[in-house]
């Protein structure tokens, strides 16, 4: 079970400058698929630089159900013994995947093939988000499903015993489907095809091809194709986990709205399918720089320095960045508030099926805080306020949704009074170390229940 039961107000208090360093987390979505290839591996794969935060835990859990050895060691080092492909025990419980979509649908995308049966559920926001874009892809592998309705969990999933392969356009850009369709592949005989119109993060393709499957990706103009050979042996790696651009976005975007800040932000993973937000915000005119560039384990990696940045004027966002910042948006709709004129967001659809639908909780909540935010379906625009006129003083719903609690607590920390979330638990799932890494630097978030 995850702590989504207990409630955290938090508030965060207009600051003085941030500087110093943050050492953000390790990824999240690197870190799951480590879990999960390490179990579906035979032997023993050795990862540090795990994000310990509750999705990543219940994943962790979770492979243990299936019968995987994983064993934690302290300070983000752990050990997987893998039961190889196809080797999935059948769990005796229900696997609670908490609030995480990226875990259950990996981790029913792994078993769909195995033979095996699993019932996963989750938190309220969990249970709520659809599940047919996966259930829909197994299926053609063999295996069969029994949810809620509209495809919700909890749910049943009889895996596959005599999987076939499978040819699937993505109808979505998701990383996720593309994901749980590629582990299913793993234990059909035969060639699985994937192809995706946009590209979306392609870990799930970079770590097979490091544990040893036979997979290739082509560019083509109907959108990439990913072919992979079914039935591989897995071999076991040792996997360094990069710091997750997507938990640097908030010290950066805090440093960038708050005057006199000067934060350098180390390590963290510049995969060309995470970086969206970085061109964007130097787009708008933010003094962010890439120091000390460099390559770990295939993916780029450099220290991010985020100034106060005075002038930021409002964008249209190029669209077809969208997939390689899809969680950024929040915060970056924070960063809009403060610049000049109009950052319009375009294409963005899938952000109605997140933790939360984030364009209406970041839309009503900048509202309450003096923000106008228009809307449609797939877009939607900030009118941008310019430094020092954001009123705040608001207190916003964080709908379960870790990444909206934490951008409300970023517009806190340079609005002209305090914002604050009814619930801050959710920070957990993703930067269990937020409070103390953001006071560390100068922010003022307190929680406020106590
Ligand atoms: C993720 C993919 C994205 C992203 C999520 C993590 C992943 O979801 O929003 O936080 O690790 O594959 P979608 O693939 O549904 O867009």
């Amino acid at each position: 079970m995850s702590g989504h039961g207990t409630i955290i107000p938090m508030t965060s208090n207009p600051c003085g400058p941030l500087t110093g360093e943050a050492h953000v987390p390790g990824d999240k979505s690197i870190s799951h698929r480590s879990l999960i290839l390490g179990a579906m591996a035979v032997g023993e794969t050795n990862i540090s630089g795990l994000l310990e935060g509750e999705d990543v835990l219940d994943t962790a859990k979770a492979m243990r159900a299936f019968g995987a050895d994983v064993i934690e060691h302290g300070n983000g080092e752990w050990t997987v013994h893998g039961v190889g492909v196809g080797g999935f025990a059948e769990p005796d419980n229900v696997i609670d995947c908490g609030n995480s979509g990226t875990g259950v649908r990996l981790i029913m995308g792994a078993m769909a093939t195995s033979g095996v049966t699993a019932t996963f559920t989750g938190d309220a926001s969990l249970n709520k988000r659809p599940m047919a874009r996966v259930t829909d892809p197994i299926a053609l592998f063999g295996a069969t499903s029994v949810g809620r309705s509209g495809g919700r969990l909890p749910m049943t999933i009889v895996g596959a015993s005599a999987p076939v392969s499978v040819n699937y356009e993505v109808p979505m850009p998701s990383a996720q489907v593309k994901s749980a369709v590629l582990l299913a592949g793993l234990n059909a005989p035969g060639q699985t095809v994937v192809i995706e119109k946009e590209a979306t993060r392609d870990h799930t393709e970079r770590m097979l091809k490091g544990f040893g499957a036979e997979i290739s990706v082509e560019e083509t103009n109907q959108g990439r194709v990913i072919t992979l050979n079914g039935q591989p042996e897995l071999k076991p790696q040792t996997i360094v986990v990069p710091r997750d651009p997507s938990s640097a976005a908030f010290p950066v975007c805090a440093a960038i709205i708050t005057p006199g800040s000067d934060v350098l932000v180390p390590n963290i993973g510049l995969n060309p399918t995470r970086a969206g937000l970085f061109t964007t915000l130097r787009e708008m005119g933010a003094d962010l720089t890439y120091e000390n560039e460099r390559e770990e384990g295939g993916e780029p990696v450099a220290d991010l320095r985020a100034k106060f940045s005075p002038d930021l004027k409002g964008i249209d966002v190029d669209p077809a960045r969208a997939a390689s910042m899809i969680d950024e948006y929040p915060v970056l709709s924070v960063v809009a508030a403060f610049a000049s004129g109009n950052t319009v967001m375009k294409g963005v659809k899938e952000l109605r099926v997140k933790e939360s639908d984030r364009i209406d909780a970041m839309a009503t909540g900048l509202r309450l805080n003096g923000v106008k935010v228009d809307e449609g379906d797939d877009w939607w625009v900030v009118h941008g306020l310019g430094h020092g006129n954001i009123p705040g003083g608001a207190t916003c719903e964080s709908h379960l949704d870790h990444r909206i609690a934490m951008s409300f607590m970023v517009l806190g920390m340079a609005a002209n009074n305090p914002v604050s979330v009814d619930n801050g638990n959710p920070i957990a799932t993703s930067f269990p170390i937020f409070e103390p890494l953001m006071s560390a630097l100068g922010a003022n978030v307190v929680r406020t229940d106590t």
